[in-house]
């Protein structure tokens, strides 16, 4: 039997550019996590569940279902990427999978990239594997490009790290210093985000203004480089007006939308040093940045906008284990400064 579990993140900067090879900048949420749990069936059927889904989903009933992609990930490993670790199986053995998730699908906090991480990790516990975490990187953005069709990354990047990253797809993620504690409010519109439909929207898109739409990307892969520079100098206006232009760049791109729109300038009128949507948009989350003392102000604001839920995190710099560059505590989140522990029995 094998736990596992990853955590879900938030965009600060680059979000779609970073798909067209521009970089940009994730923070893990540590405190919204996922849980995916593997055991050998009771009864030689190989099937699924799901906190968020009605039912047990059986494996090989030729039948989409909402776990569909986690069927494909688990064969996958096991034709081509157990092997290799030394796991040689006549065929996948009866397994019973299950979900637990505290991260809002469709919200653009990276639901399916936690899940598709620990998952990884769970079946390589399951034979008592523990591949390095730039492994499980690779293996799950690869599965990855199947549920989104094209994806930088990010997402899972961020689900393997427990400090903001600096990520450019084809490189290793760059784990960024925190020049000063900041707080961060994620509010959900209730509307669903769904990436794969307007990653596409974009690439369409692009297809017919390339000069137009590479000028964006161009634009905010230079934003998430400053802000990386204005995270590790603790420059917290700065941060807040590149975020700001971020958005304005976003809604330009065609992938903001009336509802985030109105979330932003919310957090922006009470106060925000700087609020974007996060994720691929068009619903989901927005994301601001505030001084302590408005973070009070910014909820109530945000909620009276419509918000059906409001997340806050202080993001501290502060010592965990000894490291103040790479592990940052997100106190209110509760995040440890490292991934939760495996557990494998
Ligand atoms: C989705 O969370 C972020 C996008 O940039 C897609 C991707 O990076 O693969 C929209």
């Amino acid at each position: 039997m094998a736990i596992a579990t990853a955590h879900a993140k938030v965009i600060l900067a680059g979000e779609h550019a970073v798909v067209y090879g521009h970089p940009a900048v994730a923070m893990p949420v540590c405190s919204l996590s996922c849980e995916v749990g593997i055991v050998d069936s009771p009864d030689g059927l190989t099937s699924f569940v799901a906190d968020a889904y009605p039912g047990r989903f059986l494996a090989g009933a030729h039948e989409e279902h909402p776990l569909s992609f986690l069927e494909d990930l688990l064969g996958w490993l096991f034709r081509d990427e157990l092997p290799r670790w030394g796991v040689e199986l006549a065929g996948p053995p009866p397994l019973s999978i299950s979900v637990r998730s505290e991260i809002p699908i469709g919200a653009g906090m990276g639901s399916s990239a936690a899940i598709l991480v620990a998952a990884t990790r769970a079946l390589f516990g399951h034979y008592g594997i523990t591949p390095p975490a730039s492994e499980i990187q690779r293996l799950a953005h690869a599965a990855e490009m199947g549920v989104h069709g094209r994806s930088s990354g990010l997402d899972v990047a961020a689900a393997v790290h427990s400090a903001p990253v600096l990520f450019t797809t084809g490189e290793p993620a760059v784990s960024l210093s925190i020049g000063a504690p900041f707080d961060l409010l994620v509010a959900r519109s209730g509307v669903q985000s769904l990436t794969r439909k307007v990653v596409l929207d974009v690439l369409e898109r692009r297809k017919r203004e390339p000069a137009l739409i590479d000028g964006l990307f161009t634009q905010m892969g230079g934003i998430a480089r400053n802000l990386g520079e204005a995270i590790a100098d603790g420059n917290l206006s700065g941060m807040g007006r590149l975020m700001n232009r971020n958005q304005e760049l976003l809604a330009d791109l065609g992938v903001s939308s009336l509802d985030l729109d109105r979330l932003v300038a919310a957090a922006q009128e009470a106060g925000a040093l700087g609020a974007k949507l996060t994720g691929a948009g068009r619903g989901g989350c927005i994301v601001a940045l505030a001084e302590p003392v408005l973070v009070a102000t910014i909820r109530e604001a945000l909620r009276e906008a419509g918000a059906v839920e409001v997340h806050e995190y202080h993001v501290d710099p502060q010592v965990v284990a000894g490291n103040v560059a790479r592990d940052p505590v997100m106190r209110v989140g509760g995040c440890s400064g490292q991934p939760r522990p495996q557990r494998v029995e």
